[in-house]
């Protein structure tokens, strides 16, 4: 927020809770030229447990959607009339619900890489964006990479896109080089970036930290990349339910993505390959589904997609995961970003004015959002976890494996408080209030 945000803000404080909010709001609105035209309340109509009261008697506010997204009732429906209605295992047998099930995990394909712009061909199910990962490793690097390729990755990834390059260090003796962040911006040290890339053979980096809510430039990173002929991976779990991905456009060769955190269920993601990257790949894991032909002289292996989709397929998932890409296109995402990231601003630049508040990361950065990760300095994170959830907010606290970011940071861990479509500037009045009242009475 600049100055006329700042000395708004403090000038508001002094209002009660309704016109201060009625106000605040018009200021965003007019501070970026136009009015929001998200239904935030009909988006929240859409997810029956915002409406939980806690134990305790308090409404829940959540604050934890980095962790997992909440999920809207088409998906909860989706999912519930698959196991009430045709619940059947998929490409498997000829019966009537198994080709219902079999039909509507492939629409589900469909819907979801329509999604990320590109076609089922070029995406392969996961567990998630962590087996996403570890497919390109174990699936893509293992056959590709020889001894003292080079591997570059940042100091801001998740762990999940940095212990499989150090197994494979081992395993192989790839090198594996760590780009650093300015201690200042909390950004990636671009010009540490770009001494790191000689001779890379692979570049992975996060599109979004989980921790600081800051994306990367990644357009400058692929053209980088490319140019000394390293392929590139993108961990968009914590891009994809900020932005809209479209991968057929971007240039990275390998995307992965996480279901759970863009309103879609656990336990399903995918990976993204372009089609010359995934020809050079080779089996990650293997038995049922991925085989064409098994005998006891050996196994000839399906193409494509098929041959890394390994056992029973994930059909309740992928249905649910299918109504979420469906739910979430009836929005345009760059909206989606603006209201998540007032929000996220707004209710830093407040934390600021709490004494003993620290916050990591730039909030107010355009391109920052979705996540507040805070510390105050004499109340321990888990303690201040467990009062703020006395007053019925979900935040997380912990290192968000990314321990070499805390490193980074010079913390042990962090609070974490991460936005969604469907929170408002209400909650995070009464969430800032909330913390301000714990930290006066606690510290
Ligand atoms: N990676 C997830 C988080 O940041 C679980 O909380």
């Amino acid at each position: 927020m600049d100055k006329h945000g700042h000395f708004t803000a403090t000038f508001l404080n002094c209002l009660d809770n309704i016109s201060h909010l009625l106000i605040l709001r018009c200021l965003i609105a007019d501070s970026r030229g136009q009015v929001m035209s998200l239904d935030i309340e009909a988006i929240r109509a859409d997810f029956p447990i915002l409406d939980r009261v806690l134990p305790n008697g308090k409404k829940l506010v959540y604050f934890d959607n980095a962790a997992t997204s909440q999920k809207p009732q088409v998906v909860i429906d989706a999912m519930s009339r698959y196991y009430e209605e045709y619940n059947s295992n998929a490409h498997r047998a000829n019966h009537t619900l198994a080709d219902e099930a079999t039909t509507a995990l492939e629409e589900a394909r469909s819907k979801i890489s329509r999604y990320f712009g590109t076609t089922p061909e070029n995406m392969i199910y996961t567990s998630g964006a962590t087996e996403a990962i570890n497919l390109v490793a174990y699936g893509w690097a293992r056959y590709n990479l020889q001894r003292d390729d080079v591997v570059v990755v940042t100091e801001m990834e998740h762990h999940a896109d940095i212990v499989p390059w150090q197994e494979l260090n081992k395993e192989k003796g790839i090198e594996v080089r760590y780009v650093p962040i300015n201690s200042k911006t909390f950004t990636l040290d671009m010009e540490a970036f770009e001494v790191a890339l000689e001779d890379a053979k692979l570049v992975c980096v996060v599109h979004t930290s989980n921790v600081l809510g800051i994306r990367n430039p990644v357009e400058e990173i692929i053209e980088k990349s490319q140019a000394v002929g390293a392929r590139v991976l993108l961990d968009c779990a914590q891009g994809a339910p900020h932005e809209r991905i479209f991968f057929d456009n971007m240039g990275a060769d390998f995307v992965a993505i996480s279901a759970h955190k863009m309103a879609g269920p656990t336990g399903i993601g995918c990976i993204l390959v372009k089609s010359d990257a995934m020809a050079e790949m080779g089996p990650f894991m293997t038995g049922g589904s991925m085989i064409r032909r098994v005998s006891t002289k050996g196994t000839t292996f399906q193409e494509g997609h098929a041959m890394f989709e390994t056992g029973t397929p994930r059909i309740a998932e992928a249905i649910g995961w299918g109504a979420a890409v469906e739910w979430l296109s009836q929005f345009d995402m760059k909206e989606v970003h603006a209201h998540i990231h007032d929000i996220s601003s707004w209710t830093a630049d407040q934390m600021l004015e709490i004494p003993g508040i620290r916050v990591f990361g730039d909030p107010n950065h355009p391109n920052s959002s979705g996540a507040v990760s805070f510390l105050h300095d004499s109340i321990q994170s888990q303690d201040l976890a467990i009062l703020l959830d006395e007053g019925g907010f979900a935040v997380r606290t912990g290192h968000h494996c990314a321990q070499p970011l805390m490193d980074a940071l010079g913390v042990p861990s962090t609070n974490r408080a991460s936005f969604w479509i469907y929170n408002t500037l209400d909650e995070a009045q009464a969430f800032v209030e909330h913390l301000r009242y714990v930290c006066e009475r606690f510290a």
